[in-house]
């Protein structure tokens, strides 16, 4: 195998794993919320809030090894797509160490000390809130948006 493909599986490798273990538990917690009972939030809560650290090097480990293949491939590093990949992956590491950093840890405080029971409404603030909805959309958008760009290569 040649240095750009292990490089290339190794990019691909980081994003999928990355992309799994926060969208993930993410989605079972939207789903988890759909059932308005607190027990079925508590477990997934705990185990999302501390993803964190992990999480964060899947990404810059993709990002890494996405620059590496460039580099080794000799594309131009500040090719249309390439421009709209590096932003893309600022937005990740942005939202990543703000709102989705901070909401699972919020979510898991609140769940430890809810009794079981129906959703509170400190509980549906924190999912339903504008900042939160803002960022889950920006979050849905974000991997087909990727993909595009690094597939069909935009403006290239
Ligand atoms: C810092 C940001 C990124 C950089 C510098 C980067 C760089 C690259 C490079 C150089 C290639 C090889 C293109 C080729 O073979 O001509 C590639 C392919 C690929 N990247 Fe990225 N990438 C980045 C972000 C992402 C993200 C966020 C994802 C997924 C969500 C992703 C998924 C892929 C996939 C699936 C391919 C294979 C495309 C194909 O072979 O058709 N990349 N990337």
């Amino acid at each position: 195998m040649s240095m750009p493909l292990l490089l290339l599986f190794l990019h691909i490798t980081f994003f999928v794993v990355a992309i799994t273990i926060s969208y993930g538990p993410l989605l079972l917690l939207r789903l988890a919320y759909r059932t308005g009972e607190v027990g079925n939030l508590r477990g997934l809560a705990l185990v999302h809030s501390g993803l964190g650290p992990l999480t964060f090097v899947m990404y810059m480990l993709g990002g890494i090894f996405g620059l590496l293949t460039a580099i080794t491939l000799h594309v131009d590093l500040l090719a249309p797509w390439l421009v709209i990949a590096y932003v893309g992956f600022a937005i990740a590491v942005l939202t990543g160490v703000t709102e989705n950093r901070t909401w699972p840890i919020r979510l898991a405080e609140v769940v430890k000390r809810t009794p079981d029971g129906p959703l509170t409404p400190e509980i549906r603030d924190l999912y339903m809130n504008r900042r939160t909805l803002a960022v889950l959309v920006i979050d849905i958008v974000w991997v087909p948006v990727m993909i595009f760009d690094m597939v069909i290569k935009p403006f290239s």
